[in-house]
């Protein structure tokens, strides 16, 4: 059984895409809303809470892990690796980033958080590969409490959009990684700033076509588990409602 964590409820936008993809498998959820976000941690803390999270999942039974945070993967992967080396541990930025290369692209752009963006792990793995590709890479910190807000649409959002991301327009970028948990959500008003030429690469539907291909493990009986670190009403409400179905969320202490 895999073990999906992240900094909170925006891993859920990862979750959506495996009930999509893969409706049979089982999982177990983890959110860390009591420590969420991690965007704007250093690296350090953030690691630190990273290999508490994965050791909840993997005491609970876990043998592979997703890690749906675009800052834990940014920053936690290689510890956990070695941590763990008998344990799958799928990431979300190299799925992004083949997926971004696949198109063609000689202008890539990159959104995520503060902690994402300063690792610089993007720019890496793209131009690891493909040194002539431009990366322009841009923190949009408020887009996370926007998003919780519920805040898709408001005039005030596609202002805030438009200020973060006309440079990718006006730059003629052509594509651009939506390096967050949260960013799927804000997908028609990230469009409409970019303008409709610029192709969204979705981190989170990206893993779970990896993951399709090197771990999916159809069971008979599906079970799926939902743990919280801090279960407030407003996460359990945002949660079901981006999920668009009722969970029963259980509280874990880590
Ligand atoms: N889950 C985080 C990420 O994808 C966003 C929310 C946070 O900052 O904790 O980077």
């Amino acid at each position: 059984m895999t073990g999906i964590f992240d900094s909170g409820i925006g891993g859920l936008t990862v979750v959506k895409a495996l009930l999509k993809l893969l409706p049979e498998e089982s999982f177990i959820y983890l959110g860390d809303t009591a420590r969420t976000p991690y965007g704007n941690k250093s690296a350090d803390t953030i690691i630190e809470y990273a290999k508490k999270d994965a050791k909840f999942l993997l005491d609970a039974g876990c043998d592979s892990l997703i890690i749906a945070c675009n800052s834990v993967s940014a920053v936690a992967t290689d510890i956990l690796r070695e941590l763990y080396p008998d344990v799958k541990i799928f990431e979300v930025i190299t799925p992004a980033v083949d997926a971004a290369i696949a198109t063609g692209a000689t202008r890539i752009g990159v959104i995520g958080t503060r902690a994402t963006i300063a690792s610089g792990i993007y720019q890496k793995k793209i131009q690891n590969g493909y040194a002539k590709v431009q990366v322009l890479s841009k923190p949009c910190p408020l887009f996370v409490s926007l998003v919780e807000e519920g805040w898709m649409n408001e005039r005030e959002t596609k202002q805030i959009a438009r200020k973060y991301l006309t440079v990718f327009r006006e730059k003629s970028y052509q594509t651009l990684i939506l390096g967050c948990t949260h960013y799927p959500l804000l997908t028609s008003v990230i469009q409409r700033a970019v303008g409709k030429k610029i192709h969204l690469i979705d981190s989170a539907e990206e893993v779970i076509q990896k993951y399709k291909k090197e771990a999916a493990t159809k069971k008979e009986a599906a079970t799926k588990t939902y743990f919280l670190t801090d279960i407030s009403p407003h996460s359990v409400a945002i949660a079901q409602k981006w999920l668009g179905k009722k969970v029963h969320f259980e509280k874990a202490d880590i």
